[in-house]
């Protein structure tokens, strides 16, 4: 009897060293100092990749998993040797470097491969944060004050007021970003851009502080694209010298006291007009970055509701129960359906090209 066959999808990602939430494994919870409010013993790289692998198995996919550890060669090898339907690419990374994580989409673009989530163009101007501000405001839509630095000086006459926050201008992930990031004075600002750029050595971005409420605003999918329910973070928790800011030991350090005090919230409780309003200009964002398939948006609400968005994140982290994931369910869609939806997205997606003889052919 014939049987169908099944599409095939190869999950690809870059994990070349050691996995330190292999390490946190070894650390006693009362060790730490504090009452945790979450398991210390969050999900290793690995296990979070075999999850969106076995999620999509589940769907009924023939699943390939692949860490590329840092060599281009395995990636051209899969693609040439053992071509897959469509290629899920969480690779965000090479050589330490997200700033080359655009040329593996554009990889796959030049061999002609289906591939999940936004295009090359899209994640090297979402990347630079200065830049897609830049494009942000050109299409009226509201980000914080800033100047984009080049040289660790603030010009005489910024016009920008305290408090500010100052962050690498080129890295994602809330790195860079800590309790130290905002500041309230001139010497602390001229401290923090001096260390900023010794660690990051390239621009630097200083942004009005926007004081208020923080959500994330997962997108998915293409014609049209849809908003799926807001997700607001709760800081009320944190200790009183701590600003209401999600640093990267808020989001990935679960040694940190600040990674049990921020609490997520989803839905959000926003107004229905609040809520347009939001929705308006992450769609907007979403569609003029040019953001495919998926993506989170992260925004400020001021107390008199004014909307900001901090910046764009295409193929943002997909772990299962948090931030996107954890607003897809909210929406009624579970982990593999959600996978699967994405999977759909890039299986449509086709070139068209015109042959030497005239005729145009589809391509995928
Ligand atoms: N202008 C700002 N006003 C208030 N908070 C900010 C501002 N910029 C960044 N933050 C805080 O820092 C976090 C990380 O900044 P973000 O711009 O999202 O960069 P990334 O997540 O790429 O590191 C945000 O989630 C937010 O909590
Ligand atoms: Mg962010």
């Amino acid at each position: 009897m014939y049987k169908k066959r099944k599409i095939s999808v190869a999950v690809v990602y870059n994990h070349p060293g050691e996995d330190i939430y292999e390490k946190i494994r070894e650390v006693d919870a009362d060790s730490l100092g504090f009452e945790p409010e979450y398991d210390i013993n969050v999900a290793t790289v690995t296990e979070e990749y075999e999850a969106i692998a076995k999620a999509l198995q589940k769907q009924g996919y023939k699943v390939t998993l692949l860490n590329i550890k840092d060599d281009i060669q395995v990636l051209i090898d899969l693609i040439r040797n053992d071509p897959h339907d469509v290629i899920f690419n969480l690779i965000e990374f090479y050589r330490d470097d997200p700033n080359l994580e655009y040329l593996i989409a554009g990889l796959f673009a030049l061999y002609g491969v289906r591939y999940t989530g936004a295009r090359p163009f899209t994640l090297a101007l979402c990347q630079r944060k200065g830049m897609t501000k830049q494009l942000l405001l050109a299409n009226n839509v509201p980000t914080p004050r800033y100047k984009l630095l080049t040289e660790p000086k603030l010009p005489g006459r910024h016009g920008l007021h305290y408090p500010m926050i100052v962050k690498p201008s080129r890295e994602d992930a809330s790195s860079g970003v800590e309790k130290g990031s905002v500041v309230y004075n001139f010497d602390h600002l001229n401290e923090r851009i001096k260390k900023t750029f010794e660690e990051y050595n390239s621009p630097v971005l200083v942004e009005e502080f926007i004081e208020g409420r923080e959500l994330h605003v997962s997108v998915l999918g293409n014609d049209p694209p849809e908003v799926l329910p807001i997700i607001e973070f709760d800081f009320s928790e944190l200790p009183s010298d701590y600003p209401s800011i999600i640093s990267y030991d808020a989001k990935w350090n679960p040694l940190e006291e600040s990674f049990h005090r921020v609490h997520s919230i989803c839905p959000a409780n926003l107004s229905k007009r609040i809520e347009k309003k939001v929705k308006s200009a992450v769609l907007k964002a979403y569609k003029i970055t040019g953001c495919t398939d998926y993506a989170r948006l992260d925004l400020r609400l001021t107390n008199d509701n004014k909307v900001f968005v901090l910046e764009v994140n295409p193929n943002p982290d997909l772990t299962e129960g948090v931030s996107f994931m954890e607003s897809a369910e909210q929406y009624g869609l579970s982990f593999g359906e959600t996978l699967e939806k994405i999977v759909g997205f890039a299986l449509r997606r086709h070139y068209v090209v015109k042959t030497k003889s005239g005729k145009t052919d589809t391509q995928i």
